[in-house]
């Protein structure tokens, strides 16, 4: 990472103190005067505590050295959005990425423009954290033309996830979606009680879609590449899967995709989307996908799936005939059968 140089400090400093401040974190100073406006408006918003003869001017101060420590900003400002969805994040809980909501946004929209979708359909997202993700296809599959009879489950191994899903939807006004607490990998060592035992209890077997986006970085990639600001502040059980006793293993980040296939299959999942790191995990993920023999169809979706492909032919002398759809770094894999097919239009 390039030196900042003591000419743009000096001159971030003559401006105003808690730019300066910012300036490290926030790299350039065009970043660092809108965060400095953001901070601002929260500090203003936020009510003193009774007691407390603290002013804006104080707790703003507050906020930027937390910020000045590469506290993300959203645990400062306490929400982040997700699609339309303004949603609540607190320091424990994975901080939900735009990427993934481009790839559940692309979801919604073609489900919604589908004329074949069910009259009734339900959807399971695992590993939910905040519950941006049930949460966001509430929200657009309710507000279709036709929209279909929905019943979505947010399910996490945390405790503190599924509190905060809970105010999420109370804050989105969600009614479709519910939440639960319950580990998706079967014999591990938390104290939640296992998926199959949870979803045994559910009226129907059956989940049309399934979405996740599990812990897929190896423990290397955390390491070596992850942002400093994400190891120290993120919760690692969000990025990282649990040493699988071969940790050896290259690509110990794709633990839990033969789980959620294996959950998939159990629970006859129609449509399956899988969140990835990239298009190298996006590739043996989908491998997995086809060993398993009982998908009709799989493709990858980039970062922004709705824009024109731009490097099908590079990746599709690699892989055969799977389609890679959208531009930007592989973000998803995506799986049909059945009905499914023709819900994504993929016939
Ligand atoms: C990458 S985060 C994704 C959070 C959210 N879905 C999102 O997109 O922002 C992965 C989530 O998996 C949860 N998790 C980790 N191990 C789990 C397990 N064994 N069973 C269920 N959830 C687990 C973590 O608590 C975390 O909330």
């Amino acid at each position: 990472m390039p030196r900042l140089s003591p000419g743009l400090l000096r001159y971030a400093h003559i401006s105003n103190p808690l730019l300066r401040l910012l300036l490290p974190v926030c790299r350039d100073v065009e970043s660092a005067r809108n965060e400095l406006r953001w901070l601002q408006d929260h500090a203003q918003r936020l009510a003193p505590p009774s007691h407390s003869s603290q002013t804006w001017q104080t707790r703003l101060q507050v906020m930027v050295r937390q910020r000045a420590t590469g506290k993300p900003l959203q645990y400062i400002l306490g929400t982040e959005y997700f699609g339309d969805l303004e949603i609540v994040c607190r320091p424990g809980v994975l901080i939900p990425r735009q990427d993934t909501a481009a790839s559940v946004a692309h979801l919604a929209q073609i489900l919604q423009s589908s004329d074949s979708l069910p009259s009734r359909l339900r959807v399971l997202d695992l590993c939910t954290g905040t519950g941006c993700i049930p949460l966001l296809l509430d929200h657009l599959l309710s507000h279709s033309r036709d929209p279909p009879e929905l019943q979505l489950l947010g399910v996490d191994v945390s405790q503190k996830c599924v509190d905060l899903a809970e105010e999420n939807k109370a804050r989105c006004q969600a009614r479709y979606t519910e939440f639960a607490r319950a580990d998706v990998i079967a014999g591990g060592s938390s104290q939640a009680p296992s998926l199959l035992a949870l979803l045994q209890d559910r009226a129907s077997p059956q989940w049309d879609v399934l979405t996740s986006n599990p812990p897929y970085i190896s423990s290397h990639a955390f390491v070596h590449t992850t942002a400093r600001s994400v190891r120290k502040f993120e919760p690692k059980l969000a990025l990282v899967p649990p040493p699988a006793g071969v940790s050896e293993i290259p690509a110990d980040g794709d633990l839990f995709y033969p789980k959620l296939l294996d959950v998939a299959d159990h629970v006859q999942t129609q449509v399956a989307l899988f969140e990835v790191a990239d298009l190298s995990q996006a590739l043996r993920v989908a491998s997995l996908v086809r060993d398993k023999g009982s998908w009709e169809g799989v493709e990858i979706w980039r970062d922004e799936p709705g824009a024109k492909d731009d490097s099908f032919a590079h990746v599709a002398q690699t892989m055969g005939d799977l389609r890679i759809l959208g531009r930007g770094n592989g973000r998803s894999v995506v799986c049909w059968r059945d009905q499914g097919a023709t819900w994504l239009g993929r016939t």
